[in-house]
């Protein structure tokens, strides 16, 4: 069975490229290399022992959209993660966020409420609750006014998807919303790759430990939690793939309850950020450099999932503690670095 993943050579496309090759889909990645490198295709073929097909579109080209879906009109499921995820950058180029998240996001659908049936898996954030009012964070909590256009994009980019399933009988979508996506292949073949100064934590921490920056600043020690940094739920990246494979499967299985689901994708955990410097310090055997700074601007003081829809209704849990995860990640910034 053919499934389009687009952005597949990014950090959690490539690692769910490697899930869904190994429960024997036929994958085809678009993806146009502007977060990415062509190199991740030789790490998910070594881990997979076969090449997904690859094609370089930029989906903001609408034409090579629907002439993508006419050369494979056997494509039955889309996973769709291609888009931009900086935040910082999003508040400087509004547009930028909402053509490359949106715009690319009607054509895909476009061409998939032409089909009699097709599946379609969204990428989306826990940045949608905002600074929900109870932890742990269920599905059903409100949706916070957006901090970003980053953020204001995943929002309208479901209430696209929801229109769209109204109308639309034979399009089944499922919303992920993740929490905090880190670590790498434990094949160590694939990982994340960040340009550039590394603006989430974790990436961070790794970095500094290999000595490429000089100490990590931690954003704000006044939170009211109890080590006084903020909270959030790190979900190994693997897992996070897993979920994509499982929601696909739900939906080709025609195991949905409505034809539109959310669910949070997180271990249920939250962590500090302190916490999560010591995990990085238990397993590299370092001690990492780093120092208080003040909070950063639009910074949540805790976010972390209630998984019981996950669990129950999609059957998926997370499996990996954070200390695996971290050492996963730790894995791969230092072959990255040789
Ligand atoms: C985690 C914690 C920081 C860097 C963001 C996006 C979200 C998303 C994931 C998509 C926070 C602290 C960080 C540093 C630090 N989605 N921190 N020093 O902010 O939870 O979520 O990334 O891509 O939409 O908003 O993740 O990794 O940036 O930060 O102290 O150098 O680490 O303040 O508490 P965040 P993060």
């Amino acid at each position: 069975m053919k499934i389009l993943v687009t952005g597949g050579l990014g950090f959690i496309g490539s690692h769910t490229v490697v899930e869904l090759q190994n429960e024997g889909f036929e994958v085809v990645v678009i993806d146009d290399c502007s977060n990415s490198s062509k190199d991740v295709l030789k790490g998910i073929t070594k881990i997979t022992g076969k090449a997904p097909l690859f094609e370089n579109i930029d989906l903001k080209e609408k034409d090579k959209v629907e002439d993508f879906f006419k050369r494979h009109q056997d494509i039955q499921g889309v996973i769709h993660f291609a888009a931009s995820k900086a935040v910082g950058e999003s508040v400087e180029k509004p547009l930028l966020y909402y053509e490359n998240n949106l715009g690319t996001l009607v054509y895909i659908l476009k061409e998939l409420v032409k089909k009699n049936k097709a599946s379609f898996i969204f990428s989306s954030s826990c940045t949608v609750y905002g600074q929900a009012d109870e932890m742990p964070i269920t599905e059903s909590a409100p949706i916070k006014p957006a901090e970003s256009p980053y953020g204001n994009t995943k929002q309208i980019g479901e209430e696209i998807i929801f229109d769209t399933c109204k109308v639309t009988p034979s399009l089944n979508a499922i919303a992920l919303r993740y929490f905090n996506p880190m670590g790498a292949h434990p094949s160590n073949e694939i990982g994340e790759l960040p340009t550039g100064v590394p603006q989430n934590l974790v990436p961070f921490i790794t970095q500094t430990g290999i000595g490429l920056r000089e100490q990590l600043s931690v954003f704000g020690d006044d939170y009211p939690t109890p080590d006084g940094t903020a909270v959030r739920d790190y979900i190994y990246v693997v897992d996070l793939a897993k979920a994509h494979v499982i929601a696909l499967k739900r939906l080709l299985e025609n195991r949905n309850v409505t034809n539109y689901e959310v669910f949070n994708v997180g271990t249920g955990k939250g962590s500090s950020v302190l916490e999560v410097i010591q995990s990085f310090e238990r397993v590299s055997g370092k001690k990492l450099n780093y120092k208080f700074v003040a909070r950063r601007a639009g910074d949540i003081t805790s976010a972390y999932a209630n998984t019981t829809k996950a669990n129950d209704d999609l059957g998926w849990k997370s499996e990996y503690t954070l200390d695996e995860a971290m050492k996963s990640a730790w894995n791969w910034e230092q072959k990255i670095r040789k």
